[in-house]
């Protein structure tokens, strides 16, 4: 249920649980790294080993991806070379690192001009000759090659040098090195996959001798990965995605420009590789190398009505301390709907076992958690989960791989398990993937069938399905405390509300609301003055998920990136840290972090897949329940996204999804479910894309059909930043207007309309002339806001009504310079004062008396209206006021800002860029008595 979450210590904990938070967030990156190969022990390294680090990214290391996902302020971060120097176990060679700071002093950074979206995906790596290598070589037998990539929302991987692909310096560096050192380790510091060719072929020619993921760590990501090196902590990572060559990937029709067919249906990522392809696997779903080995050993399944329950024992038969994932996959009867070979149904870690060390462990599964979906009722069960007559058998192991057989149980007769009706299937015909025929090396050959195309009458279903109206009151004099503390019913308050109330509370504001925490992503809630006035809060939501990111200056934990998260498998820990992200989300006055991401990786180029988690929609769902779970337990809500689909980043807003039911409901909807099934989510934002034809955000089936009929949701539906809308009955192009429609569809809250815009409907949204028009009903709005209602009331936010008094600062003034004039005179009295400001240039105003003035910027950016743009305002010199909005295309808007008291005396203005493009041309002072 969504209410209150709490914990009640949380402002005197936050202080001095901090330190645990980051040594929280150390141990999860360490437990994140999956080693891949390990050749003769190279890997951990030994006291007082000599080592050679190459790779600018020793220095400049990832600690995240780039835009909303991964801009989270820190306090410090780490690197692999300080983190080797400090392990305190090795010694480093510094000269050659100290070549590497020099070479970066001469090629710094490269933001790519600092713009969205606009940082290159690698930097330039300094190109090694042979001379310095051999040098570095005589100091060392053993180097590390660390190189990164970083990624983020808004642009895709491409199959190019610098991003999946590695660029020639990188390879000839590697060849190099690998020639001079008798060993050498390849350290990833990426966000997504990258193509592993280049470097399995010189690990194949014995050339390299160690490969690590590292990913992207958080800041504490440079101790973490020292900790695995040195051999403090024994890796204990498992994939979460198959890695195999990009052409091998089923999803080769990613990158559509308008739509992308799902062809490969439910086999994504190891349920293709398993059931058609295995020989084009290079490393296998689930797989990890740990410094030690481990014995498992499985007892007989013992399976009862409902489940099954697997006696598994776990030996640490080797000579290091570590963890082990216990992995159990299905492999379910093909019967008429076809299945893949095997699927993940569940796992466990082990606690950190000594050599000789053993845990015994019971792996349980419910049997209906097996069944498939009948989208087209073949089995007889037309729209229904089933299980299929025929051999459930049981796999164990520590991969897809490595496994052991266990003799699960035979179903006589095909049972229907769950029965539902038809939801979001495509409306355009194509064929989708099945197995045919099986072959003697237990391989599927390729198959294909018509994929059942949607039936339900859209429309009437949603007439049919209009709530009651709650007949209009007027104010009464009830305030929302009063629901929350039971004297009146939601269904009394709500009948307060006008129909322009109504169509204002559907419209979140931001970014950078002045009345929240500054530099957050949203304020929703009292986004007026009579919402204000009927005490309802002003929530504020952050992004995430990988830290609180406030573009306020103000630093925040930057936690690793969710593959990372993901490839611990160990639930608990992600659960735990959240717990803390939580905390200091509630320590900040934010009440929902935009996060946890939680789409599946289809294709490896999704230049997003670093905020998910993985291509299995088990790993994911059990992930992103922790990361939700723990934000509630820490104090705050989690915001689950991108509902659904957004496997592509590239026409992010564009790009139609076109799958098949079972697809969505067995893969792309399923981690979402998961998630929902914990209690623990109230709040999930709708990705960008169209799904059969409709936006997300504009989705019946989706969020109402779906997500709440079904799996019995009762939170807060947000869109995406300025997310567009189409019909919801008839689909068509999406605009960013359509409201009605989106309301329709019980998405309940449009994000973002600008600050103080709500009000005035800056975005000129058609709720209220729908309304008007009869084409939306008053019942439906109700409904919207009931939702809104019903999760801001059970938010800290809540708390805060009233308490929190508005606090105008103060502008003392400055001496005018010589040479420098005063372009306008501010009196006390009501009316406007304009300015003509350029960006970076001070320009002086001088105030004849004390006075308030509210600011309001004239601005522009050309980027497009998908783009975040941040400036500042410097009044003073002081930065007062930070402005967070999405590209204007060239046009210019006025923006509200915030109230500044200015002393009797001259002052100075001063517009600055935070990330290029916006463009500051005029701000107005208004005095308002
Ligand atoms: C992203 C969201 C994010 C929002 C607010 C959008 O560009 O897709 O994930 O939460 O911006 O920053």
């Amino acid at each position: 249920m969504c209410n209150v979450a709490a914990d009640k210590n949380v402002e005197c904990e936050s202080e001095n649980t901090m330190g645990k938070f980051e040594e929280l967030s150390r141990k999860t990156a360490a437990e994140g790294a999956v080693l891949l190969f390990n050749k003769n022990h190279v890997l951990p390294l030994k006291q007082d080993e000599k080592i050679s680090i190459f790779g600018r990214n020793q220095i400049e290391y990832y600690r995240s991806g780039t835009g909303s996902g991964g801009a989270v302020k820190v306090s410090y971060s780490t690197n692999l070379y300080d983190g080797l120097k400090n392990s305190g176990v090795v010694l480093v060679n510094d000269k050659l690192t100290d070549i590497y700071k020099e070479y970066i002093k001469e090629h710094p950074f490269d933001n790519g001009g600092g713009g969205w979206a606009a940082e290159p995906w690698f930097q330039k790596d300094l190109p090694l000759t042979k001379e310095l290598v051999n040098e570095a070589a005589l100091f060392s037998d053993k180097a590390i090659y660390c190189i990164g990539r970083t990624a983020g929302e808004d642009k895709d991987n491409l199959l190019e040098e610098g991003s999946f692909l590695l660029t020639k310096t990188e390879e000839q560096n590697l060849l190099l090195i690998t020639n001079a050192f008798k060993e050498t380790v390849v350290l990833l510091n990426t966000n997504n996959f990258i193509d592993m060719s280049f470097i399995d072929d010189l690990k194949d020619a014995g050339k390299v001798s160690a490969i690590i993921y590292a990913w992207a760590g958080g800041m504490e990501g440079g101790n973490a990965i020292a900790d695995v090196l040195t051999g403090k902590v024994s890796p204990s990572g498992k994939l979460p995605d198959t890695i195999a060559e990009y052409k091998d990937y089923p999803s080769q029709n990613h990158g559509g420009e308008d739509f992308n067919i799902y062809e490969e249906d439910i086999y994504v990522g190891y349920r293709y590789f398993e059931t058609f392809a295995p020989k084009k696997v290079k490393y296998e779903f689930g797989f990890g190398l740990s410094y030690t080995e481990f014995a498992i050993s499985t007892g007989e399944a013992v399976v009862s009505e409902n489940e099954i329950r697997i006696p598994v024992c776990v030996t640490n038969v080797g000579s290091y301390s570590g963890k082990e994932v216990v992995e159990l996959y299905v492999s379910a009867p093909q019967g008429k709907l076809g299945k893949p070979a095997k699927e993940l149904v569940t796992f466990a870690k082990t606690n950190e076992l000594k050599p000789l060390e053993k845990q015994e462990l019971t792996l349980c599964v419910k049997k209906d958690s097996l069944a498939s979906y009948d989208d087209s009722g073949v089995t007889g069960f037309p729209y229904s989960y089933v299980l299929e007559a025929g051999k459930y058998d049981f796999y164990v192991g520590n991969s897809v791989r490595n496994t052991v057989l266990v003799e699960g149980f035979d179903l006589k007769e095909t049972v229907c398990v769950k029965k539902l009706s038809q939801a979001l299937a495509p409306r355009v015909a194509f064929n989708r993937l099945k197995p045919g025929k099986i072959n003697d090396n237990n391989v599927y050959e390729k198959a294909l069938e018509a994929t059942p195309l949607n039936e339900v009458d859209l429309e009437k279903r949603i007439l049919e399905n209009i709530p009651e109206e709650i007949p209009y009151t007027g104010k009464k004099g009830i305030f929302l405390k009063d629901v929350k503390e039971n004297r009146n019913t939601m269904d009394e308050f709500v009948a307060q509300l006008s129909d322009e109330d109504l169509s204002i509370i559907v419209r979140g504001e931001g970014m950078g609301h002045p009345d929240v925490t500054p530099g957050t992503a949203s304020a929703f809630g009292s986004v007026s003055d009579n919402l204000k006035d009927l005490g309802i809060p002003l929530a504020c939501a952050a992004d995430g998920p990988s830290g609180v990111r406030m573009e306020n200056g103000k630093t925040a934990v930057q936690l690793p990136i969710g593959t990372l998260l993901a490839a611990t498998w160990n639930v608990p820990l992600v659960e735990e840290l959240y717990t803390y992200e939580g905390k200091e989300i509630a320590s900040n006055d934010v009440d929902t972090l935009l996060g946890p991401g939680m789409n599946i990786h289809r294709n490896p180029l999704n230049g997003r897949n670093f905020e998910y988690y993985s291509e299995d929609p088990l790993l994911t769902g059990l992930m992103g329940a922790a990361a939700s779970t723990g934000i509630r337990n820490g104090g705050a809500f989690a915001t689950v996204k991108h509902f659904a689909v957004n496997s592509q980043e590239k026409r992010r807003s564009f790009v139609n999804a076109i799958l098949s039911e079972r697809a969505l409901r067995e893969i792309y909807l399923k981690g979402f479910e998961i998630a929902v099934a914990s209690g623990s989510v109230c709040s999930l934002m709708t990705s960008y894309n169209p799904v059969n034809g409709f936006y997300a955000a504009s989705n019946y089936d989706l969020t109402t059909t779906i997500l709440r009929n079904e799996w019995g949701y009762e939170g807060i539906v947000m869109t995406d930043w300025w997310a567009k809308m189409n019909d919801v009955v008839s689909g068509g192009e999406g605009v960013i207007q359509k409201t009605r429609d989106m309301v329709r569809a019980q998405n309940d809250l449009y994000m973002v309309v600008n600050n103080y815009g709500a009000e005035i409907n800056n975005n000129q949204d058609d709720t209220l002339t729908s309304l008007k028009e009869g084409r939306l009903t008053r019942s439906e709005l109700q409904r919207s806001a009931k939702n809104i209602l019903g999760f801001v009331m059970n938010t800290k936010s809540f708390e805060r009504v009233g308490l929190k008094k508005t606090v105008i600062p103060q502008a003392l003034g400055v001496s005018l310079m010589e040479g420098r004039k005063v372009s306008a005179v501010i009196e006390n009295i009501n009316g406007s004062t304009y300015i003509d400001v350029e960006m970076e240039k001070d320009c002086y105003i001088e105030a004849k008396e004390d006075v308030v003035v509210t600011f309001i910027a004239r601005m522009m950016s050309p980027d497009s209206n998908m783009v975040q743009n941040t400036a500042q305002i410097v009044v003073d010199n002081e930065p007062l006021m930070n402005i967070q909005t999405q590209g204007t295309q060239g046009a210019f808007i006025n923006q509200k800002l915030i109230r500044v008291e200015l002393k009797k005396g001259i002052h100075s203005i001063r517009p600055e860029v935070i990330k290029p493009h916006l463009i500051i041309e005029r701000v107005e002072l208004k005095v308002n008595k």
